[in-house]
C-alpha cells in the first residue's frame, strides 16, 4: 500500500503568474482550480465531459529535449490540476481584458458580431487565440478546424468563423457560385430587384477599426518553467489529495517501478477517458499514475517496414507526424496513415485531440475507437514495456479483450508500429456520426484487403467494426472465408450476407438505431468495395474496368468546408443624424465582457459567507409512490448541513399544478424529490448519490402520445379553429391524402445550465435571488408561494442569461423555489447550479408532436380541405403547455389559405418531465406537419412542393382562419426574392442533373415560405415598464422589464434611449433586470422583446425630454449636461417610469376568432443539400434566407438572430434527438449523447436578407425576429426530403414516404432503401424491448 504522507508542491503558471499549490488535490481539475481556487470565472463550465469547449484554455509546455514551447487548445474540465506541474496556461483573462488592453482576437470576435449570451465566447478567444499562437497567418480551413470542439447555441457560428478569418491572408472571392461577391458588396450598393428599392449595405462592422495582431507581443513562456524542465535532477513527484494520490513519474523505470507497484491504478495521460468515467460512472482510483512527458513514449521513428509513433503523442502531434511521414513516402505505402489521417480530422475536437494520447486511445480500446480499426486493419503491432518488453498485435484478440492478448497489470504502451502498406493492398477508414465532427461514431469500421500481386484475388482481408457491441469486433470468419475470392459483385454479396450472420447486434441493443447500424455495417463494406475497385483500376485500368461514373460519388466523404455568405440589410437614411444610432449594426452592449470573460453570469459571482451548494435527488420511476426517503448515509458525510424535502416547504410545494419536491409519489424520471445542501457541491453531490429512496410502481405509466391517447390522458381541453365546410368539400375534391407526421421535440441546450443564488434575508423574512431566467416575476411568484411570505419580500436579479430560448420561462421559478426552501431550512446562502445532466432531465424542452392530416386537393395542386390534427406530449404538470398548443392551433395555417380548414389540439398528460416554451412555441413543429402535406399533395399531383405553395399561399389582404384580417405582401416579397434571388429553379434543374449522374449521393432543394405570428394572444402579457435616471453628471441609468437572453435587447434600448434623448449610446448603462426597479414584467419571450420594452422606454425618455422641454428651449445651444444641470436648479425632476400598455390581442375560444396578433412576420428560406445515401449523412450546401425586417433597429442583433434560429432550427430537424427508454427515462443527457450543430453543420455559403417593409404599430416600425428563424430551418428537413425523393424515384419506390423529424442519419438512410436495406432481417417487435423509444 502506499507509504505516502506528505505532498510536493504542485508548481505551474496561470495567465503569467506562479501557482504554488501546496496541497494539490488530484480529484480536482483545472476548471475548478480555475473558478473556485484562483477566482478566474472567465473560464466556463457547461458540460464537464470535454464535449463543448466552453472551458478551453491553453496550455504551453518546454519540450526539454526538442527545446521548443508547445502550445495546446486544452478543456480546463478534463485536466486534473496535478498534471500541471511544469505548465504554463493561459486563460481568457490572460489574454486581454476592457480593464488593461483587450486582444484582437478578443475584439474582432466582439465586433464582428460573434458573441450573443456570451457563455461560449471565452472558449471561442481560446481556440481561435491558440491557433494564432501557433500559426500567426493560418487558412480559413484551419480556423474551422480549430472551433470543431466549441459549441455555440446563439450565432450559428459563422460570425465567429469570420472574426477568426479576418487573421487569413484575403483570398479571392469566396461566395462562389452564388454571383454575389462578398468583397465587390463591401460598399453599398442597389441590387437589381424591382422588390428591393433601397439602399442594402452588406457591412456589419468595420475591418478598419481592428487592431493589427502582432505575435511579438503575447507574453513569453515562463523561464522558471523552462529551467525546471532542463532540471537533471528532476525525482518523482508526489501530491497527496484527501483521498487520493497523483505519482507523477520522471523516468521510464520510475514508471515502470510505479506500475509494477500500483498495478490497478490508471495511468493518466490526457484524462479523456479516465476524467469521463470517474465522473459519469462513478470509478474511483485511489492512485493516479502520470507520465506525461516522457521523452521514450515520444518517438517518432520512421523505418524500413513502417512508423513507430510513440503512445506519449497526443493525437494531434499524431496528425501531424503522419502528415509529415505522408508527405515523404510514396502513396502506396502510406495507405494505413492516411485513413488514421482522415479519421483524425473528425475525432471530436481540437482541445480532445491535443490532449488525448495515442497509448490511452489504444490501451482504452473503446468500441467507439476511430483508430483501433484502422491500426487493426493495418496490422499495426503495440511494443508493451514492463520488466520485459514485448511486441503484441492490435487484432481482434486484443481489440475484443481476450485476456492472453491485452495488457498485463503493470504494462505500459511504450509505441504502436504502423506498417507501411504494399502496392496491392488497400486500407480504409470509414465510419458514420450523428454529425459531421465532435460526435462518437455510430459505427465506424477499419478496412484491409490485400490481392495477390497483378490480380484480384484475395489474399488477406480485414473487416473491423465499431460502435456494434461492447468492443471493436472483427468479421474475422468471414474474411478468412474470402480468401482466394475474387474482388467482384459476387463476393461482395457473399461478405454482405457472411457479415449479417458474424456481426450480432440484438434488437435490443443500447444506443438503438439496430436497422440503422446493421445497414451501416454493408454500407461501408460497399464504400469500401468501390474504393478498392478504383484503386485496382488506377493500377492496371486494362486488367480493371472502373466502377460505374454514376458510383463515383459514393467514394468521397463530405468535406468540412469553412462557412461563408452575405448579409443585406437596408442602408440607413443617409439624412438620419450622424449620432442616432438607430439603424446601424451597433455591437452587443456586453460583447467586449463577453469575449473577455469579464460578463459574471451567475455561477460566477463570488462565494458568499456561509454559502452552501446545492446538489438533487431525482426520481428513477416514471410514475410510483414513494414509500421511503432514507437520509441517514447522506447526512453522515462530511460538509453535509441538510437534505431537504417536501416536508420543509414552509408554504406551497404545488404552486399553479407544478411540484418542487415529490411527496408521496413521482410522476416523471427526473423529478427532484429531495436536494442536499453541504459545504461544497462535491459532498452534496456525494451525499445525493447515497439517499436511499423506495418505490412501488403505479400503473399506468404512460411515456408516448400514443399511450397517452389510449389512456385518453390530456392536461387541458381540446381546442379548435375551423372555417368554411370541411366535409362538403370533402367530397367534391379531385383527390384525398391522410398521414400522420412526427416531430420529436428538442433540448434547449443554453450553454449556461440553470443557475441560480438564493441568499436568505435577515430580517422580515426576505429572500434575494440571482439567476438567469426570462420571467423574474414569476420566480418571485414561486417562491414567495413556497416560503408562505408576500412577493414584496422576494427580489430577484437578473443580470444576463447565458441563453435561454423559452428554458429559462418558467423552470426557474421551480428549481429557485427548490433553492429557495433550501436557503430557508438551513439558513444559509445556496448555490444551485444544475450540472449539464441534471438540466437535461429535469427542465425537459419543446414539446413532441404528432400531427394527423387529411387533404382534399385538386389536380392542379389547389387545397380545398383540410382537417388537422395535432397531439403534444406535455409531460406530467400543465407549465406552458395549453398555451404551446393554443399556438399550434392558430399558428398551423402558416402561409397558407385553405377555404375549408379544420385544425384541432391536445396537449397530452404523460409520466415525462414536463416540456415547457422553446423558440417558436410549437410553430417549428407544427408546420413541418403543414409543409409535409404540401410535399405530400405536389407529389400525388407530380408538381414542385414549391408550386403547391405557391398555389396556396396567401395571396392580397385576406382573413386568417381565425378571421383576423393581415396583409401578405410583404410574404408573396420575401417569397419572390427568394426564388428569385437564389436562382432556385436554375439550380433545382443542376440537382436534377447531378442525380442523374449520381447514384449514390442526391441532391435536394427546398423552399418554404413563412407566416409567423408576434406576440401572445392575451393583451396584458403584451405590457412593459421602464425606468430612467439621468444623474447631474449627464450619465443615464437605464432599467426596463426586459431580460437580456443574448438577443441583444439591451443593445437595442440602449439604441432607442440615445435616439429619444438624444445622447450618445456610451452616456447610457444598463445593468440589470430586477423585480425591485421594475415590479410584475411580463416575460421577454414570443420575440416581442424590443416592441414592447422598447415602446415602454421611448415612453419614459420622452417624459424626460418633455420635462427638459422648456430648460432647452431657453438655451438651444446649450450641452446635455447644461440642460441637467439647470434642470436640477429648476427642481425638474430627472427620473421618469416608462409604461407600455401593450398590443390589444384577444381570442375568443368558443367563437374561435379573435385579433390573436399583434402582427406576423414573414419570410422565406431556400436550402439544398446533398446527401449520401448509403451512410445518411447529409451536407448543407447552400442557404438564401429572406426576412422581413420592416425597419431593422440594430440589423446585426437582427441578422444575428436569425442565422442563430436558423441554425438551431436545422438542428431540431436534423442531428438533435432526444432518446427516451420505453420506461420513460431520458438516455440522452449531455453532449456526448445529444448533438446539436458544430461549425462544421451550418451552410457552406449562407446569405441572409433584411427586406424592408412598414410596421407602424411597433416601435419605429420594426418587426421582433427572435424566434422567427428557427421554422426556416425546416428547408434543410425538406430539402434532404427532396434528396431522399430522388434517391427513391431512382430505385423505383414509392413516391410519397413518411416523413419524420428529425432527419437524422438513420431517417435518411433508412428511407433510401436499397438492396443494403432490404437484406437487413426485421426483428418481431413484439419479442423484445427496444432500448429507446419515440416519444411524439
Ligand atoms: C469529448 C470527447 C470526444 C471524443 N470523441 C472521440 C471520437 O470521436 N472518436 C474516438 O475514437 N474517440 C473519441 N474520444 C475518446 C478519446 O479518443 C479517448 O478518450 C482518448 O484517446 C484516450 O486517451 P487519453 O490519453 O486521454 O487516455 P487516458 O484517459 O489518460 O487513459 C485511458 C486509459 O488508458 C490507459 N493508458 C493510457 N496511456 C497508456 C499507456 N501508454 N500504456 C498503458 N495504458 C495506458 C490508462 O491507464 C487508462 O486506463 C473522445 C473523448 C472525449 C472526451
Ligand atoms: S465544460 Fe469543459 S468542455 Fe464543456
Ligand atoms: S453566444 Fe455562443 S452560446 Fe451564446
Amino acid at each position: 500500500m502506499l507509504p505516502l504522507s506528505s505532498s510536493d508542491e504542485l508548481i505551474f503558471f496561470v495567465n503569467g503568474r506562479k501557482v504554488v499549490e501546496q496541497k494539490p488535490d488530484p480529484e480536482v481539475s483545472l476548471l475548478f482550480y480555475l473558478r473556485r481556487v484562483l477566482r478566474l470565472t472567465g473560464t466556463k463550465f457547461a458540460c464537464g465531459e470535454g464535449g463543448c469547449g466552453a472551458c478551453t484554455v491553453m496550455v504551453s509546455r518546454y519540450n526539454a529535449m526538442s527545446k521548443e514551447i508547445h502550445h495546446y487548445p486544452a478543456t480546463a474540465c478534463l485536466v486534473p490540476v496535478c498534471s500541471l506541474h511544469g505548465a504554463a496556461v493561459t486563460t481568457v483573462e490572460g489574454v486581454g481584458s476592457i480593464r488593461s488592453r483587450i486582444h484582437p482576437v478578443q475584439e474582432r470576435l466582439a465586433k464582428c458580431h460573434g458573441t450573443q449570451c456570451g457563455f461560449c465566447s471565452p472558449g471561442m478567444v481560446m481556440s481561435i487565440y491558440t491557433l494564432l499562437r501557433n500559426h500567426p497567418n493560418p487558412t480559413p480551413e484551419q480556423v474551422t478546424e480549430a472551433l470543431g470542439g466549441n459549441l455555440c447555441r446563439c450565432t450559428g457560428y459563422r460570425p465567429i468563423v469570420e472574426s477568426g478569418k479576418t487573421f487569413c491572408e484575403p483570398t479571392a472571392c469566396p461566395a462562389k457560385g452564388s454571383g454575389r461577391c462578398c468583397l465587390e458588396q463591401e460598399e453599398e450598393e442597389e441590387p437589381g430587384s424591382p422588390h428591393l428599392r433601397e439602399k442594402m449595405c452588406t457591412k456589419l462592422y468595420d475591418r478598419d477599426e481592428f487592431q493589427p495582431l502582432d505575435p511579438s507581443q503575447e507574453p513569453i513562456f515562463p523561464p522558471e518553467l523552462i529551467r525546471m524542465a532542463e532540471d537533471p535532477s528532476k525525482r518523482r513527484l508526489t501530491f497527496q489529495g484527501a483521498r487520493t494520490t497523483w505519482l507523477a513519474a520522471v523516468t521510464l523505470q520510475d514508471l515502470l517501478q510505479l506500475r509494477a507497484d500500483f498495478p490497478h491504478a490508471p495511468l493518466v495521460m490526457g484524462n479523456t477517458t479516465v476524467g469521463p468515467d470517474i465522473k459519469f460512472k462513478g470509478e474511483f482510483y485511489p492512485v493516479f499514475i502520470s507520465a506525461a512527458g516522457l521523452p521514450e513514449l515520444r518517438l517518432v521513428n520512421s523505418e524500413d517496414g513502417g512508423v513507430i509513433v510513440g503512445a506519449g503523442h497526443s493525437l494531434a502531434q499524431l496528425s501531424d507526424a503522419l502528415r509529415s511521414i505522408v508527405s515523404e513516402q510514396p502513396p502506396e505505402k502510406t495507405q494505413t496513415c492516411r485513413a488514421l489521417l482522415t479519421a483524425l480530422r473528425t475525432l471530436a475536437g481540437a482541445q480532445i485531440r491535443s490532449m488525448a494520447t495515442l497509448g490511452g486511445h489504444v490501451a482504452t480500446r473503446a468500441t467507439i475507437s476511430d483508430l483501433n480499426p484502422i491500426l487493426a486493419a493495418g496490422k499495426a503491432t503495440i511494443h508493451l514495456i514492463s520488466k520485459g518488453e514485448r511486441q503484441i498485435p492490435l487484432d481482434s484478440a486484443f481489440l475484443e479483450g481476450s485476456p492472453e492478448a491485452s495488457l498485463q497489470p503493470g504494462e505500459v504502451v511504450l509505441s504502436v508500429s504502423i506498417p507501411y502498406s504494399t502496392q496491392w493492398q488497400f486500407v480504409s477508414g470509414l465510419r458514420q456520426a450523428q454529425r459531421h465532427e465532435n460526435s462518437m461514431a455510430i459505427v465506424n469500421a477499419g478496412m484491409s484487403v490485400q490481392f495477390e500481386d497483378g490480380t484480384s484475388t484475395i489474399q488477406d482481408l480485414q473487416l473491423f467494426y465499431g460502435g456494434v457491441g461492447p468492443t471493436v469486433v472483427s468479421a474475422s470468419r468471414t474474411c478468412r472465408q474470402l480468401v482466394g475470392r475474387q474482388w467482384d459483385d459476387q463476393t461482395l454479396g457473399e461478405a454482405c450476407q457472411g457479415i449479417l450472420g458474424e456481426v450480432h447486434l440484438p434488437p435490443n441493443a443500447p444506443g438503438g438505431q439496430v436497422q440503422f447500424r446493421r445497414t451501416l455495417l454493408l454500407s461501408l463494406l460497399f464504400k469500401f468495395y468501390l474504393s478498392v475497385r478504383r484503386g485496382l483500376s488506377r493500377l492496371d485500368p486494362q486488367k480493371f474496368p472502373d466502377i460505374p461514373e454514376q458510383f463515383m460519388s459514393a467514394l468521397e466523404d463530405f468535406p468540412i468546408v469553412t462557412p461563408q455568405g452575405i448579409q443585406m440589410f437596408q442602408c440607413v437614411d443617409p439624412r438620419q443624424p450622424l449620432r442616432d444610432p438607430v439603424g446601424h449594426p451597433v455591437m452587443h452592449q456586453s460583447a467586449l465582457k463577453h469575449a473577455t470573460g469579464e460578463a459574471v453570469f451567475v455561477d460566477d459571482m463570488p462565494p458568499l459567507d456561509r454559502e452552501l451548494s446545492l446538489a438533487v435527488v431525482t426520481s428513477t420511476r416514471a410514475h410510483a409512490k414513494v414509500t421511503s426517503i432514507d437520509t441517514a448515509e447522506a447526512l453522515a458525510l462530511p460538509g453535509v448541513v441538510a437534505v431537504i424535502t417536501a416536508e420543509d416547504v414552509p408554504g406551497k410545494n404545488n404552486h399553479q399544478g407544478e411540484i418542487f419536491y415529490a411527496q408521496s409519489e413521482v410522476i416523471c424520471v427526473g423529478q427532484i424529490v429531495c436536494t442536499v445542501a453541504a459545504d461544497t457541491y462535491a459532498h452534496a453531490r456525494e451525499a445525493a448519490k447515497r439517499v436511499q429512496i423506495e418505490y412501488e410502481d403505479i400503473e399506468p405509466r404512460i411515456v408516448t402520445v400514443e399511450q397517452a391517447l389510449e389512456h385518453n390522458s390530456f392536461l387541458s381541453p381540446e381546442r379548435k379553429i375551423e372555417q368554411g365546410n370541411v366535409e362538403w368539400a370533402f367530397k367534391h375534391v379531385d383527390q384525398i391524402i391522410e398521414g400522420e407526421v412526427h416531430v420529436e421535440g428538442q433540448e434547449h441546450f443554453y450553454m449556461e445550465t440553470q443557475s441560480i443564488l438564493a441568499i436568505p434575508g435577515d430580517e422580515d423574512k426576505e429572500m434575494v435571488l440571482h439567476l438567469g431566467t426570462q420571467f423574474p416575476t414569476h420566480v418571485q411568484e414561486f417562491v414567495a408561494a413556497a416560503l408562505n411570505v408576500p412577493r414584496s419580500r422576494i427580489a430577484c436579479h437578473m443580470r444576463r442569461a447565458g441563453g435561454a430560448f423559452g428554458g429559462k420561462v418558467t423552470k426557474p421559478a421551480l428549481l429557485a423555489a427548490v433553492a429557495a426552501v433550501a436557503a430557508h431550512k438551513t439558513g444559509h446562502p445556496i448555490r444551485f447550479v444544475l450540472e449539464r445532466g441534471d438540466d437535461m432531465l429535469i427542465t425537459a424542452g419543446r414539446h413532441p408532436l404528432l400531427g394527423r392530416y387529411k387533404i382534399g386537393f385538386m389536380k392542379s395542386g389547389l387545397i380545398k380541405a383540410a382537417d388537422v390534427q395535432f397531439y403534444i406530449n406535455g409531460g406530467c404538470t400543465p407549465d406552458e403547455s395549453q398555451l404551446v398548443l393554443e399556438f399550434i392551433v392558430l399558428k398551423s395555417e402558416n402561409a397558407y389559405y385553405i377555404p375549408n380548414f379544420r385544425c384541432r389540439g391536445r396537449a397530452c398528460k404523460t409520466n415525462l418531465p414536463s416540456n415547457t416554451a422553446f423558440r417558436g412555441f410549437g410553430f417549428p413543429q407544427a408546420t413541418v406537419v403543414v409543409e409535409a402535406y404540401m410535399a405530400s399533395v405536389a407529389a400525388h399531383c407530380g408538381l414542385l412542393p414549391e408550386e403547391v405553395r405557391e398555389i396556396n399561399m396567401y395571396k392580397r389582404t385576406s382573413q386568417t382562419a381565425y378571421k383576423q384580417t393581415f396583409n401578405p405582401e410583404p410574404l408573396r416579397r420575401c417569397w419572390v426574392e427568394c426564388l428569385e434571388q437564389s436562382s432556385f429553379h436554375a439550380r433545382k434543374q443542376a440537382a436534377e442533373d447531378f442525380n442523374g449522374c449520381s447514384y449514390w449521393k442526391k441532391r435536394g432543394l427546398a423552399a418554404v415560405p413563412m407566416k409567423f405570428t408576434i406576440g401572445i394572444p392575451i393583451a396584458y402579457y403584451h405590457q412593459a415598464a421602464a425606468l430612467v435616471h439621468i444623474y447631474l453628471d449627464g450619465s443615464v441609468l437605464l432599467t426596463h422589464s426586459g431580460c437580456e437572453l443574448g438577443q441583444g435587447l439591451h443593445t437595442k434600448m440602449i439604441q432607442v434611449a440615445s435616439r429619444e434623448l438624444g445622447i450618445p449610446t456610451s452616456y447610457i448603462h444598463l445593468s440589470e433586470t430586477s423585480t425591485v426597479t421594475v415590479p410584475n414584467a411580463v416575460l421577454t419571450a414570443g420575440s416581442m422583446g424590443t416592441d414592447v420594452n422598447g415602446k415602454a422606454v421611448q415612453n419614459a425618455c420622452q417624459t424626460l425630454m418633455g420635462r427638459l422641454q422648456p430648460v432647452i428651449r431657453r438655451n438651444p445651444r446649450g450641452t446635455w449636461e447644461e440642460w441637467i444641470k439647470k434642470a436640477f436648479e429648476e427642481s425638474i425632476s430627472l427620473s421618469a417610469t416608462g409604461y407600455f400598455r401593450g398590443y390589444q390581442t384577444n381570442m375568443d375560444w368558443d367563437r374561435e376568432q379573435g385579433d390573436a396578433f399583434p402582427y406576423y412576420v414573414y419570410g422565406a428560406a431556400c436550402t439544398e443539400v446533398e446527401v449520401d445515401c448509403l451512410s445518411g449523412a447529409h451536407k448543407l450546401l447552400r442557404t438564401d434566407i429572406f426576412m422581413d425586417a420592416a425597419f431593422s433597429i440594430n440589423p446585426a442583433v437582427d441578422i444575428g438572430q436569425i442565422e442563430g434560429a436558423f441554425v438551431q432550427g436545422m438542428g431540431l430537424y436534423t442531428t438533435e434527438e432526444l432518446k427516451y427508454s420505453p420506461e420513460g427515462m431520458l438516455h440522452s443527457r449531455g453532449t456526448n449523447d445529444y448533438k446539436i450543430p458544430t461549425v462544421s453543420e451550418i451552410p457552406e455559403e449562407f446569405h441572409v436578407t433584411l427586406v424592408h417593409s412598414r410596421n407602424p404599430i411597433a416601435i419605429y416600425s420594426s418587426k421582433g425576429l427572435g424566434e422567427a428563424g428557427m421554422f426556416l430551418g425546416s428547408s434543410v428537413l425538406f430539402a434532404i426530403a427532396d434528396a431522399v425523393a430522388a434517391a427513391r424515384r431512382e430505385r423505383g419506390l414509392d413516391r410519397t414516404f413518411t416523413l419524420s423529424s428529425p432527419a437524422s442519419p438513420e431517417w435518411i438512410r433508412m428511407s433510401c432503401v436499397d438492396q443494403f436495406t432490404d437484406m437487413i432481417p426485421w426483428d418481431d417487435p413484439s419479442a423484445f424491448t427496444p432500448w429507446a423509444t419515440r416519444v411524439s
